[in-house]
């Protein structure tokens, strides 16, 4: 038994137990002594592997940073610093709460959806005689058709069985999908917008299915690759989580080292993404306080501006809120307040975007520049519980369901998977077909490509948390993701490592 009155460096003691470390008896006295915050203690203790901790670990708690930061050179040969950046908003939200929810508006959210799906239905090939529901019964039996509709409901009874109610515009009926193509079919969700082709069975009261089609995006061409003619890069980061216990300051260090260190992509970085869980916000979760560092939601900003005002000044820098912001949940989510941020919004390499939110970065005249489409990604997680096929695999792999969502041209294709502001038009389908698809959310690190388009799931500066002890996620921070814009290939970078 521990001979302390402090009953929060027991409860310490004892929780760092329960993770296999020993705090000695000499480092219980030398916080005590020093008087140390605890949750700088919780912090180490969060990265430390199973052992002791010691005094001397103690000590180079007392001033990490500046050590750091000391190596940085006072200037540096970027050549990023050659070229102008630009960053140009191409989708425009009407943030403000305008309408109230209501069934009529509810009803037009979803219309807006089927219509605006619709037409990039239409777009694809191999989708031919498309007919309504309400037509279709002035179709022969036998004859094929297709028809563009929304799921309604789903009902699968598995090993082949399973049927849909679908409905248009016009009308709704049963739909039962052929055997032959039940692997495909089942991954199809509720509200999701899709083409089936078939045909009606004999008493002409229900549809079969025999071919699916999503809206997805084309096989790519040279010419549809953009790249910059400049030899610039960029580099995604996300829930950097400022203000909380396990924040991994060694991640903030190692990013200005690296940045300083005169490798090829940091000469070049010219674009830096930050997508969303800037701070780790307060009151999100149930006895989040203990996991705090900063229990204050200024304080929290005000670290994570300071980060932000390091940045060199050449470098564009996009950010967008996520769901541990102090931003409102319901998407599209409004840019960060300057209230909270208020030199960085005066800074002209600082942009602060919405969640969702497609950006255009270098498109000078002549050059198309990169669609970049930034979601912080919260409705992943409903999406990969419902796919059976991805479930186990998808938040180590977060791409996987990056696809889906591209496949689908939607961000939240399953009602009810984020919050909405109740408007009228649907801000979450993928009209333009973006470059590069960046989200976060997960804590996990992913890259790959689909159809040409750079796929990155950024990693966190956030370590494990009890919370994701819960759940049973595990978190993969410290990874820096790059992208060369002009070669159009990536790079990961282990901070940590
Ligand atoms: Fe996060």
């Amino acid at each position: 038994m521990l001979e302390t009155k402090d009953e929060k460096i027991n409860e310490l003691y004892l929780w760092a137990l329960k993770h296999n470390i020993l705090i000695t008896k000499d480092a219980i006295e030398y916080i005590l002594y020093k008087g140390i915050d605890l949750n700088k203690v919780k912090n180490i203790l969060t990265k430390k592997e199973p052992g002791f901790l010691e005094v001397k670990e103690l000590e180079e708690l007392e001033n990490p940073e500046k050590k750091e930061v000391e190596i940085l050179p006072a200037t540096s040969s970027f050549l990023a610093k050659n070229y102008e950046g630009k960053v140009k908003r191409v989708w425009e939200f009407n943030t403000d709460f305008e309408s109230k929810t209501s069934v009529e508006n509810f009803l037009n959210y979803f219309r807006d959806r089927y219509n605006k799906i619709r037409s990039l239905l239409l777009q694809r090939q191999g989708i031919r005689n498309v007919v309504s529901i309400e037509k279709l019964t002035s179709y022969k039996i036998n004859e094929e058709v297709s028809l563009i509709v929304s799921i309604r409901e789903k009902h699968d009874r598995g090993k082949g069985d399973l049927k849909f109610l679908i409905e248009d515009d016009t009308g709704e009926i049963l739909a039962f999908v052929d055997e032959n193509i039940y692997d495909v079919a089942k991954n199809i969700v509720e509200d999701d917008v899709v083409a089936f082709k078939g045909k009606l069975n004999g008493s002409k009261k229900y549809f079969i299915i025999k071919e699916v089609f999503y809206p997805d995006i084309p096989i790519p061409t040279n010419e549809s690759i953009a790249h910059t003619k400049e030899p610039l890069t960029a580099a995604f980061l996300s829930d950097l989580h400022f203000g909380s216990a396990q924040f991994i300051e060694k991640a903030m260090q190692r990013f200005f080292k690296w940045l300083y260190s005169g490798d090829d992509y940091a000469k070049r970085l010219k674009y830096l993404f930050i997508l969303g869980d800037n701070v780790d916000g307060v009151g999100i979760y149930p006895d989040q306080e203990k996991e705090l560092l900063m229990h204050n939601i200024y304080d929290q900003y005000k670290a994570f501006e300071e980060f932000l005002l390091k940045i060199p000044e050449h470098i564009e820098v996009i950010i967008i809120p996520g769901n541990h912001d102090a931003v409102r949940l319901a998407e599209p989510q409004p840019i960060l307040p300057k209230k909270y941020l208020e030199e960085a919004h005066n800074l002209k390499n600082l942009h602060f975007e919405t969640n969702p939110a497609m950006v255009n970065i270098h498109g000078f005249d002549g050059e198309k520049g990169i669609n970049v489409l930034l979601y912080h990604g919260y409705s992943f997680n409903a999406l990969i519980d419902t796919l059976t096929d991805i479930r186990k695999v998808a938040r180590d792999k977060p791409t996987i369901v990056m696809k889906e969502i591209l496949k689908r041209r939607h961000l939240a294709p399953i009602y009810g998977s984020t919050l909405l502001a109740p408007k009228e038009i649907d801000n979450h389908v993928i009209d333009i077909i973006p470059d590069i698809f960046a989200s976060g959310d997960l804590h996990s690190h992913d890259v790959s490509n689909y159809k040409g388009v750079t796929l990155i799931s950024a990693s966190t500066w956030q370590a494990q948390t009890s919370f994701q002890d819960r759940v049973g996620h595990v978190a993969n921070p410290g990874k820096l993701t790059l992208v060369d814009l002009q070669m159009r290939k990536t790079k990961v970078i282990d901070l940590l490592g």
